[in-house]
């Protein structure tokens, strides 16, 4: 099967982190149409101009597998009601320069998880608004989990049927949208 290539953004660089937990449910539940690409932001130095011109090699490496991709899977927690810096200034870099917008129309669906009630609905609607005046196509619909203990085992299977069912409709819709826009 000719499968979508599907980079996978994770904005806590935390090795306990819940978001990269429920990056991993995600992953699993996905149908065989999409694979993904864990794609690191720990390297990428902070966004500077001067650096234009002469990017550093994380960077280039950043930005080529983003070009690549098919679409991209952002799975982020909240902080201070906002998107984390570490992905913002991933997002930054593969903004420039515009002619090699990174983000131009690639699909893309968002996903959070926090401790806090709702379950990181801020920093995805302010990620949504940076990624909409880049010219994404960020699907429809909404993933917002409120994490408690439990609720994702450790090798990524999700203990409430309700929770699951709900990511599996998620990521089978992202699945429709992507496999669609990239003609596959
Ligand atoms: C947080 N946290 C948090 N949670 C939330 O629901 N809304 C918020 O605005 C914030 N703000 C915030 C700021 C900062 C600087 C930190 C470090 C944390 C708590 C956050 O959801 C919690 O630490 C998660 O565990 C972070 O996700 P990872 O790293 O486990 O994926």
């Amino acid at each position: 099967m000719n499968t979508c290539n599907i980079g996978l953004l994770v904005g806590s660089l935390r090795r306990d982190s819940i978001n990269k937990r429920l990056a991993d449910a995600m992953v699993k539940l996905a149908p065989p149409s999409l694979t993904f690409h864990p794609i690191a932001l720990d390297e990428l130095p902070m966004y500077n101009g001067d650096l234009e011109g002469n990017r550093p090699d994380a960077v280039n490496r950043f930005t080529a597998t983003c070009a690549s991709m098919d679409g991209m899977l952002i799975v982020t927690p909240e902080f201070n009601r906002s998107l984390p810096a570490v992905l913002k200034n991933a997002i930054d870099w593969g903004s420039k320069p515009m002619d090699k917008n990174v983000w131009r129309d690639k699909t893309i669906a968002t996903a959070g998880t926090t401790p806090g009630a709702i379950g990181t609905a801020a920093a995805q609607l302010h990620l949504r608004q940076v990624l909409g005046c880049l010219n994404a196509t960020v699907i429809g619909g909404e993933c917002y989990v409120t994490m408690k203990p439990g609720l994702i085992a450790e090798d990524g299977t999700v203990a409430d049927e309700t929770t699951r069912q709900f990511l599996q409709n998620y990521i089978n819709r992202f699945a429709s949208y992507a496999t669609r826009l990239a003609g596959k």
